[in-house]
């Protein structure tokens, strides 16, 4: 009994309890309810992001306009050269599928304003390219006949849109503040917010149920911009009339309040430890990408290994975390084959492993980590998980869990795993242990998977 009460603690604590009392109207919501709303992502842990437009032209680096400070009459061969001939969402999917995401979330237009969905707002879409189509309709059609559910990333920035009040993550900023005003003479924020709001109604009126919606990103301060400039309230107002259900990234500058956002969003680095808001844990889904770029990046060699991508999934959960794990197509619409061989190294381990993701969650602080491993628990089933980092030969110590498990067994193979406790313990190898210790009889030989995981089953 005391044990699901501390289940129940850890998990309420994730959903933020801090009053909801400067809420307007309609965005209150009860901690019960808002738990609802995002029990299908704290269950499925795994998505798949994907950044595709026509950045993935020069392969270098979806931020490629700003970096290499490209004009707009320059970045227009990208538009018009976009054919991704070899565009088979089908596949995109089955891929995510089979490496275990559940979940996919697409840019739907990126920094440089380029659409991939068919908008009345706007002629900078992928309709106007060589390849004439609407990009995201058959992705989230594919998508969702694997089973995955839909999300959509929409970026705040703006390089092309003729109101985008220029600042400084623009390409090419005047560095002379007399020439930066002149430019932004006839800029109007509000013109561009509304184009915000009908381009986000169009995807969240066109397409289905929407699960999540990623917006990116905010930046306030000098020559940046923040809620205000986006009107993040209206939008976020909006949003939530049109898809009650959907979840919200907290990219839109209202991290100060309790209502402004549903999860956090650490990118590209592992938190050394569940995030928390003023003391409280909240919902967080890590973005990462298998190398160091989003849009896909030709020469870019830094790609992690299946082993640091599986561990980082693991290490994720072990938080109570999400992981959004990106795929930067190619121009010709596919994957290329560093993506393909991480994905199907995924699929490899998840297949037999998967069952310490969904589900779990950060184990209860009454069971220690064993040396060189990672801990995630799921606690409906009652079941932990211990992920070993390095194999340890013969015993692995586990310290105060003597009468806490009931059996154990390899969860690649569900193969018996024996253990004793000290007190049973012959000469040398009782040496480390302690009264209350479990030692479990590990084959010498680890499992030949990316990562052994060992399942103990709680009393
Ligand atoms: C950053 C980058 C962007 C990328 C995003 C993913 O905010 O600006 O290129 O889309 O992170 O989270």
């Amino acid at each position: 009994m005391k044990k699901r009460i501390l289940c129940l603690c850890l998990f309420f604590t994730a959903f933020g309890l801090a009053a909801q009392n400067d809420a307007p109207s309609w965005a209150r919501e009860s901690r019960e309810a808002k738990e609802q709303r995002m029990k299908w992502w704290t269950h499925d842990r795994f998505g798949m992001f994907i950044h595709w437009g026509i950045y993935a032209l020069p392969a270098r680096h979806e931020w490629v306009k700003k970096v290499e400070g490209i004009s707009d009459a320059d970045y227009q061969k990208y538009f018009d050269n976009f054919n991704p001939d070899l565009y088979d969402p089908r596949e995109w999917a089955r891929k995510a599928r089979e490496a275990g995401m559940k979940y996919v979330v697409v840019t739907t237009k990126h920094h440089d304003g380029f659409c991939l969905f068919d908008s009345k707002h706007t002629d900078y879409k992928s309709v106007n390219t060589p390849c004439g189509a609407d990009l995201i309709r058959p992705l989230v059609d594919a998508f969702r006949a694997e089973g995955l559910r839909i999300g959509f990333y929409y970026s705040l920035i703006d390089w092309h849109h003729p109101h985008f009040v220029i600042d400084r993550v623009y390409p090419n900023v005047p560095s002379d503040s007399v020439e930066l005003a002149k430019r932004n003479e006839k800029r109007d924020m509000k013109v561009y917010q509304r184009y915000m709001k009908d381009q986000l109604t169009e995807l969240l009126t066109n397409y289905g149920r929407i699960d999540e919606l990623f917006v990116d990103f905010s930046y306030p301060g000098k020559n940046g911009k923040g809620h205000k400039d986006w009107d993040s309230e209206g939008l976020l107002k909006l949003v939530r009339s049109l898809q009650p259900h959907i979840l919200v990234d907290n990219r839109l500058d209202l991290d100060n309040t309790d209502w402004g956002w549903d999860f956090f969003t650490p990118e590209q680095f592992m938190p050394q430890e569940w995030p928390e808001r003023n003391g409280v844990r909240v919902p967080w889904e890590t973005c990462q990408t298998f190398s160091g770029s989003w849009g896909y990046h030709r020469d870019e060699n830094s790609w992690k290994s299946v082993r640091q991508l599986v561990v980082m999934l693991v290490e994720t959960v072990s938080k109570g975390g999400n992981l959004l794990l990106n795929v930067g197509p190619t121009a010709r619409g596919d994957f290329d084959a560093r993506a393909d061989e991480r994905l199907a190294g995924l699929a490899d381990w998840m297949k037999r492993n998967s069952r310490s993701v969904y589900g779990c969650t950060q184990a209860p602080a009454e069971y220690e980590k064993p040396h060189n491993c990672l801990l995630t628990f799921n606690p409906e089933t009652r079941r932990l998980y211990v992920h070993v980092l390095e194999w340890p030969f013969k015993s692995l110590h586990l310290k105060g869990y003597e009468g806490k498990i009931k059996y154990a067994q390899l969860l690649n193979d569900a193969s018996e795993v024996r253990y004793r406790t000290n007190a049973k313990a012959s000469g040398h190898t009782s040496e480390t242990s302690k009264a209350g210790d479990l030692i479990l009889n590990l084959p010498v030989d680890p499992p030949d998977v990316e990562m052994p995981v060992i399942e103990l089953f709680l009393k």
